[in-house]
């Protein structure tokens, strides 16, 4: 009986995998799980999605899902690795204070939970690192077409939706899709290149307020942002526009693209992230894309030691943690994640643009995960993963990030 998170992205070939190793917690009475949180209910236990910027949800096996009654744990029942995991992602409270929980059931175990939603293929930058700046097509769906995306996802599972593009703020027709997703039961989060933040008024704002976060590309500080985004005065926009949002009730969070030319920015990044009490993912450029076309130079882990631990920076590299904890799947993202772009097809890596596995509106959720799998097993495909037995009784790992330094200094050594 154990809580796990759902994913992390260490390999675990290449870390310490701490396992649940059973020993009661020693702790009595109960406890009620969070009502802020999405529980998704499917044949081989409970996926719980957290709202927070990243991936964040855990995995309740079959027996603690069938341990829990009327949203209570007995902490007797619990293994002090269990106890440890629900307490530290804020899931047990003292008291749900009248909350209403809300729950999805599949049929299917294993779908995503997690989404990006393109959209449109608009947008007014043209970045030096953009993964998909060759399909920025103009295209733009219609809002039904949207709508119904939005309903797919939710037939499949999903319950975090990360609004993207191109560039999302540049739909006329965007405070009318959040509600929407708002309505469904979903949480979501809008990335934006931020140029047009300041001009949210009336139900945009109210929509935006009800993201988990609105969250802020950058790629570095003042002019090397704008000379990279070739968007002249945006920093300076996005400053106000963060400032508008926040004092307004939105929460704003950046990501931070980082790359051998800009990472000397990252403190003004920090600066700026402070003033509206952000926090900042940092990230390093995928070299795919434009960074391949503009020979950006990505870096490794190891730039941002001198950084780190900061309260403000979140570590979103993969594969480099020493330790780790067991978690249901391992690696890259891809059995949790997918993409969703603006013509509706499903990408199993939102950087890999020519891998599609259907439409949004026509897969089953056994497709789905199917081809969630198949891909996933392909990608194991390489020589250093082949050995490997981790995955002899069902896939939990899908090899790190194929994009991570550390996983092609593998691939090629
Ligand atoms: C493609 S953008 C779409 C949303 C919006 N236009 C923006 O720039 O925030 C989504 C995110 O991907 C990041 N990104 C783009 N190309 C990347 C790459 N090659 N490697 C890593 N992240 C990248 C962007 O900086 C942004 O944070
Ligand atoms: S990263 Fe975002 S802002 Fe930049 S070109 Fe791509 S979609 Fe546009
Ligand atoms: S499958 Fe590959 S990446 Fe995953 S643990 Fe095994 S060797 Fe490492």
């Amino acid at each position: 009986m154990k809580a796990l998170d759902l994913h992390n992205f260490v390999a675990p070939c290449l870390s310490n995998i701490h396992k649940d190793n059973g020993q009661l917690c020693g702790r009595k009475g109960e406890r009620f799980l969070n009502p802020k949180a999405i529980y998704r209910y499917q044949p081989d236990g409970v996926v719980v999605t957290i709202p927070t910027m990243s991936l964040n949800a855990l995995y309740l096996d079959k027996d603690l899902a069938e341990s829990i009654e009327g949203y209570t744990v007995s902490l007797a029942d619990l293994s002090e690795a269990t106890y440890q995991v629900l307490e530290d992602k804020g899931l047990l409270l003292d008291n749900c204070a009248g909350g209403k929980y809300i729950e999805s059931h599949c049929r299917v175990s294993n779908l995503p939970y997690y989404a990006i939603l393109e959209l449109t293929h608009r947008c007014q930058c043209k970045c030096a690192t953009c993964y998909h700046w060759s399909d920025l097509d103009n295209y733009h769906p219609k809002k039904k077409d949207i709508l119904n995306r939005i309903d797919s996802l939710k037939r499949l599972g999903v319950s975090m939706i990360e609004v993207s593009g191109g560039e999302p703020f540049l739909r006329d027709d965007l405070a009318e899709i959040l509600n929407y997703i708002s309505l469904s039961s979903v949480f979501f989060t809008v990335v934006t290149n931020g140029e047009l933040m300041g001009r949210a008024r009336d139900r945009l704002l109210w929509g935006l307020t009800k993201a988990v976060s609105v969250i802020v590309s950058l790629d570095g500080a003042e002019d090397r942002h704008d000379t990279a985004r070739r968007r002249s005065g945006l920093y300076k926009q996005i400053i106000e526009g963060a400032k508008y949002l926040s004092a307004n009730g939105v929460k704003i969070n950046f990501i931070f693209t980082v790359t051998e030319e800009n990472i000397i920015d990252l403190p003004k990044a920090i600066e700026l992230a402070e003033t509206v009490q952000g926090k900042i993912s940092v990230r390093p450029a995928k070299i795919v894309g434009a960074a391949l076309e503009n020979k950006i130079k990505s870096l490794t882990y190891r730039a941002l030691l001198p950084y780190m631990p900061h309260p403000v920076i979140s570590n979103g590299f993969a594969g480099n943690q020493k330790d780790s904890f067991e978690a249901k799947f391992h690696g890259c993202a891809m059995p949790v994640k997918i993409s969703v772009d603006a013509r509706g097809n499903i990408h199993p890596c939102v950087m890999d643009r020519d891998l599609v596995i259907g439409q949004i509106e026509k897969i089953s959720p056994e497709g789905l995960s199917a081809n969630l799998h198949e891909i996933s097993q392909k990608y194991l495909n390489n020589p250093w993963c082949k050995e490997c037995k981790i995955n002899e009784n069902g896939l939990v790992c899908a090899g790190v990030c194929r994009f991570a330094r550390k996983f092609q200094s593998k691939q090629t050594s």
